[in-house]
């Protein structure tokens, strides 16, 4: 089962691979540094479960000791049920709002699995909208609205206007394939809908669905040095992609990090990422932000009553972070068929895997002996990338330019339709399939995008039988 970072090419696959090269006009070996996993099913590692049900993404790391199973469970309690408005009689979940988007974590993480888009004039469920102005807030991050503060909040208590919502509307666009196949992919239009605060003069807005809960703490157990040494800022390597790491600001260290967490890696760590979710998302303070996220311009917001300062205790927030950073990743499914060893060669051979990299050890977590030193497969480098003009949000982020996202980890990417009963991908979901999402790449990712479009038939259906296993 060991998975080997070296593995060289199976003979079977070289057939495929020679069309593709030609296809593509050269006859270079390819010039990618090889990572294949080739036949490991073990995503996560020791933590990996085998389970592609429609619970697959809500499992606890399987090499969790049964005492820790207790504070996971708890931490799960708090993230899949209701809070409440202050005071209530229910002590440990009250204190919602005033200003919010969901009442629970998995209102929008629903069973641990990928947010979407709403349907045509439903409201907003599991995807958010940032908002900010132009220009630069404390320590280089996004400069809140005076009235919208930085995130968009559909709801409200009695007696307090909600912020608005918005409407998404989808226009259709054509991109042709070898062989001459068209496919229609959607692209997002945006439109306030009945703001509560006010025109949106100078709002800059970014669109995006919650994510999947799955080996998070192994993504935080990565090295440092290892981010640091997959950076390119200058393209060195002459591939065209460049690849550069978040720094954001951590609010309990005081200081500024490495983001991580986010699409734009906007977060430096699990912790404050819960916190922010708490504050942002429900209107819950704790320790890491103590303030109300009620605006200059919401006096009614400020007047309402809290549900304690903070709204949840430290010892809440830590089993939920604990729960965030211990969801186990799922098995691979059919690692071995021939047409998925071909479809992993592929993904290798057209470049993807130079962003969404496939194999990394993690160092030493130093709270989480699960995630700690564990050979795992997430498909990303956590690191930022230019994605081009069509999927740029316009609204830096950090360091994160208008243009730039972070690579998202691809491990369960074929379990969405089973466990968020839908198969919508990127930062909007605006992708209906992974195809789509292909097809979207642009700026760094365009070269790698227009090989997979170059690719025959079932050299594509490999590639894209490769990511359903996964
Ligand atoms: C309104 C929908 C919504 C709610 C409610 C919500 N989230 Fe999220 N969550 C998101 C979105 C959207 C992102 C991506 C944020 C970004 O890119 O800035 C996210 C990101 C995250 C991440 C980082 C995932 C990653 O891959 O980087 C974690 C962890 C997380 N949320 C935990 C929570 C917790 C814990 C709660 C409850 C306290 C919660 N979320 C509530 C929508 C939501
Ligand atoms: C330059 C880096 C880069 C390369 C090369 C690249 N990707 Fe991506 N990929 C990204 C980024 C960044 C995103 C997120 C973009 C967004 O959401 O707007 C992404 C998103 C995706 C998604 C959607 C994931 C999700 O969780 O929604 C899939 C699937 C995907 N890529 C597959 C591929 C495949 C297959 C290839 C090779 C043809 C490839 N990528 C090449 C950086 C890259």
């Amino acid at each position: 089962m060991a998975a080997s970072s070296t593995a060289g090419p199976a003979p079977a696959l070289a057939v495929g691979l020679s069309v593709l090269l030609g296809g593509c006009g050269s006859d270079e070996p390819v010039g990618y540094e090889s990572q294949a996993v080739f036949g490991s099913s073990l995503s996560g590692g020791d933590t990996t479960v085998e389970d592609a049900s429609p619970n697959a993404f809500g499992f606890s790391a399987r090499n969790m000791t049964s005492e820790r199973r207790g504070d996971f469970f708890v931490g799960n309690s708090f993230f899949k049920q209701n809070w409440v408005e202050a005071p209530a009689s229910t002590t440990g979940r009250d204190g919602l709002g005033p200003l919010f988007n969901a009442r629970s974590c998995s209102t929008c993480h629903f069973k641990d699995g990928r947010g979407t888009p709403p349907q045509p004039g439903q409201p907003s469920e599991s995807i958010l909208f940032r908002v900010s102005v132009v220009g630069t807030g404390p320590h280089g991050g996004p400069k809140d609205h005076p009235a919208y503060g930085g995130q968009l909040q559909p709801r409200a208590l009695p007696g307090v206007s909600p912020e608005g919502d918005v409407r998404i509307t989808w226009q259709p666009r054509w991109v042709e394939l070898a062989g001459g196949e068209n496919v229609e992919l959607r692209a997002p239009e945006f439109e306030w809908l009945d703001l509560g605060y006010g025109p949106p003069n100078g709002l800059l807005m970014s669109a995006r669905v919650a994510p999947q809960m799955i080996g998070l703490g192994l993504l935080e157990a990565i090295d440092e040095a290892t981010l640091t040494s997959w950076e390119d800022p200058n393209d060195v390597d002459g591939d065209g992609v460049r690849g550069v790491m978040n720094a954001v600001w951590d609010a309990q260290a005081a200081e500024m990090r490495v983001g991580r967490f986010g699409w734009k890696a906007n977060q430096p760590n699990l912790r404050q990422q819960t916190a922010g979710a708490l504050l942002g998302d429900m209107g819950l303070t704790t320790s890491v932000f103590t303030n109300q996220n009620c605006g200059a311009q919401q006096p009614e917001c400020a007047a309402k009553l809290s549900g304690g300062k903070p709204e949840v205790s430290a010892l809440i927030l830590d089993t939920m972070v604990f729960y965030s950073s211990t969801l186990a990743v799922p098995a691979r499914r059919d690692v071995d068929s021939p047409v998925n060893l071909q479809g992993e060669q592929l993904f290798e051979a057209i470049g993807c895997a130079t962003c969404h990299r496939s194999t990394v050890r993690t160092g030493v977590h130093p709270t989480l002996p699960e995630v700690s030193e564990q050979l795992i497969h997430p498909y990303t480098d956590l690191l930022l990338h230019d994605m081009g003009d069509e999927l740029a949000d316009g609204r830096p982020d950090f360091k994160a330019s208008g243009r730039q996202w972070r690579t998202p980890p691809l491990w369960g990417i074929g379990l969405f339709g089973t466990v968020s009963r839908h198969t919508n991908y990127l930062h909007d979901g605006r992708a209906r399939n992974i195809q789509e999402a292909i097809l979207w790449h642009g700026g760094e990712g365009k070269a790698s995008r227009d090989m997979y479009a170059k690719l025959g038939r079932n050299d594509r259906a490999a590639l894209l039988s490769f990511l359903e296993s996964l």
